[in-house]
């Protein structure tokens, strides 16, 4: 039920920007800072990593993706994008609690 309802948030999301409406959430910033993720990810062009645009947009009507990626940005996971997986929080900057993940995933799938 919940995640019914998560799926027709990010539905919402994704019409609102197809109608040209500007980005959904605000960046986190201490968040990202503290995480790197600009280190290796931009929000619109694929460098070390894919851009953030690229990532929301494979993710956007993807069930339980919110879910997927918020383990995934906390202890890291197998590569879906390439041969480079993505580091564990606590290589990258320290534990990420799960709060914090969902606020992550929630602003780059709003990309
Ligand atoms: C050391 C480099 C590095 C840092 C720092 C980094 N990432 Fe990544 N990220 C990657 C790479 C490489 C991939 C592609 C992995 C793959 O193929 O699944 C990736 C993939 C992702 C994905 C998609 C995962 C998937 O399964 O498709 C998300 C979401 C993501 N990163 C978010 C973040 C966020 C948010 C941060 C900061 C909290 C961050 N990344 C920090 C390198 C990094």
């Amino acid at each position: 039920m919940i995640a019914l309802f998560r799926n027709c948030l990010l539905a919402g999301a994704a019409l609102a920007l197809s109608a040209g409406v500007a980005y959904g959430e605000p960046e986190p910033t201490a968040l990202v800072d503290q995480q790197h993720c600009m280190f290796c990810h931009t929000r619109d062009a694929p460098f070390l990593a894919p851009s953030f645009q690229q990532i929301a947009e494979r993710y956007r009507d993807v069930p339980n993706a919110q879910r997927m990626l918020e383990h995934k940005l906390r202890l890291g996971g197998k590569a879906h994008w390439g041969d480079m997986p993505m580091p564990p929080a606590v290589e990258r900057g320290g534990p990420l609690s799960a709060e914090d993940a969902h606020t992550l995933v929630q602003w780059v799938l709003s990309q």
